[in-house]
């Protein structure tokens, strides 16, 4: 599919905009840098240069309604499961402060082992059979029990809960929002989470929940409510991301034969490769704002008050930026891609992301000495919030 779907009113939902998104972006960045889709009310801007400024610029750009195009998500209660995603400054500032005391570059570097457990662990039982689903049997599982072992969840209540995680980022086919089962699927988890606070409270342990139950500035501390939503905003933004980082990379690469053949014959070449298919097809796409003023762009005024998405997706494939900008490269420069966002709300996670696709791809071009996807039956999810795949069948050989 390369015809630009429904431009017109650019329609996020548009199941033939998810099969190929990036023409539709190249023709808003060259023909309508902020359009307005008057169907669904909002803005979109797709130049990497506008959607750099938006992240980075105080007092326009605000995340206090939310940052989803989801309607259920959007509204002053984001926070309330978004957390400091869904704030502006000073409150985002000071809870991203406390959590980051507790949440350190040092304590993800720390988990490496735990992550090359859990990788082994999933990677072993998949490469039982030389066919398998790389989704289902892998990057499905491992994103999830990362993030309970960071928490502190015990191994055996991680099969619910990454169930639970699972409902509560679904959408039906054709089904605009969360649906019910996803919202009881949060509040259940969000009763979990409660009795594990309650439990760090209590009892602290080395894991995560009891740090930020530690966690002090000054004489502010986390609440349990705040701790809860933070909880369950890394489920959230650290969990299908990943998954789908996992699932984009091994699509990518394997459309791409020489770029995969290159990290095969060097696994240094993870590195690259995961950056790369950040830049070139990153899981989170659309980011959502909503106006503290007006903005002009290209000769169009959104008034005060308006929804803006940043097409962070687009701002990957500029040329103004990235030459050639929808050739799969693993050489490029990838230093400006917006993948992680930039400001204030700069991924909290990215470190961990990284770690986790690097450990987890590593292990797995050293097992295999060929990888094949079946493309055309890869099924795809529909989401507006993460970009990849929910199937993705694989043959490999693995070396001997
Ligand atoms: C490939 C994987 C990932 C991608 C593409 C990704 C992408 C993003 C983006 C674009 C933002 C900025 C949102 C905004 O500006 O509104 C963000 C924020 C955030 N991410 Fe990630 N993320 C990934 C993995 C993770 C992981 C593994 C975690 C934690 C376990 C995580 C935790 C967070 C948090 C807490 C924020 C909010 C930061 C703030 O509002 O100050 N992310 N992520």
């Amino acid at each position: 599919m390369t015809s630009v779907a429904n431009v017109a009113t650019f329609d996020p939902y548009d199941y033939a905009f998810h099969e190929d998104p990036y023409p539709t972006y190249a023709w808003l960045r060259e023909n309508a840098p902020m359009l307005h889709n008057t169907d669904d009310d909002f803005w979109a801007l797709s130049r990497h240069e506008d959607i750099t400024r938006a992240v980075r610029e105080d007092g326009t750009f605000s995340s206090s309604m939310g940052v989803s195009l989801d309607p259920t998500a959007w509204g002053p209660n984001a926070w309330r499961t978004m957390s400091f995603l869904a704030m502006d400054p000073p409150r985002q500032t000071r809870l991203r402060a406390l959590v980051s005391r507790g949440f350190t570059p040092r304590r993800v570097a720390d988990l490496t082992p735990q992550i090359e457990r859990i990788t082994k662990r999933h990677l072993d039982a998949a490469l039982e059979s030389d066919e398998f689903d790389w989704i289902k049997s892998f990057a499905g599982k491992m994103p999830m029990d990362v993030i309970s072992e960071l928490m502190g969840i015990p191994e055996s209540d991680r099969d619910e809960i990454r169930r639970l995680g699972d409902l509560t980022v679904h959408r039906k086919d054709g089904v605009r929002d969360v649906t019910p089962e996803g919202i009881d699927a949060a509040l259940t988890m969000i009763g979990y989470y409660s009795d594990l606070v309650a439990s760090r409270r209590r009892t602290p342990t080395d894991d995560l929940t009891s740090a930020l139950a530690a966690a002090e500035l000054g004489k502010d501390r986390l609440s349990d409510e705040e701790i809860i939503s933070f909880l369950f905003l890394m489920m959230v933004a650290g969990n299908e991301t990943t998954t789908k980082l996992l699932g984009n990379a091994v699509y990518w690469g394997t459309r791409n034969p020489d770029q995969l053949m290159s990290v095969l014959a060097d696994p240094t070449r993870v590195t690259p490769w995961v950056e790369e298919t950040l830049r070139y097809d990153t899981s989170s796409q659309i980011l959502a704002r909503s106006l503290l003023t007006d903005l002009e762009v290209g000769g169009q005024t959104a008034p005060a008050g308006s929804k803006v998405l940043l097409l962070l997706g687009s701002a990957n494939r500029d040329d103004a930026v990235f030459p050639d900008p929808d050739r799969y490269d693993l050489d490029r420069d990838t230093s400006r891609s917006l993948s992680f966002g930039g400001g204030r709300h700069y991924c909290l996670g990215a470190n961990l992301a990284r770690l986790e696709a690097t450990i987890a791809l590593t292990s797995f071009v050293k097992q295999v000495q060929s990888v094949e996807i079946d493309h055309a039956a890869a099924v795809r999810v529909h989401s507006v919030n993460v970009r990849g795949f929910s199937s993705l069948p694989m043959k490999v050989q693995v070396r001997r």
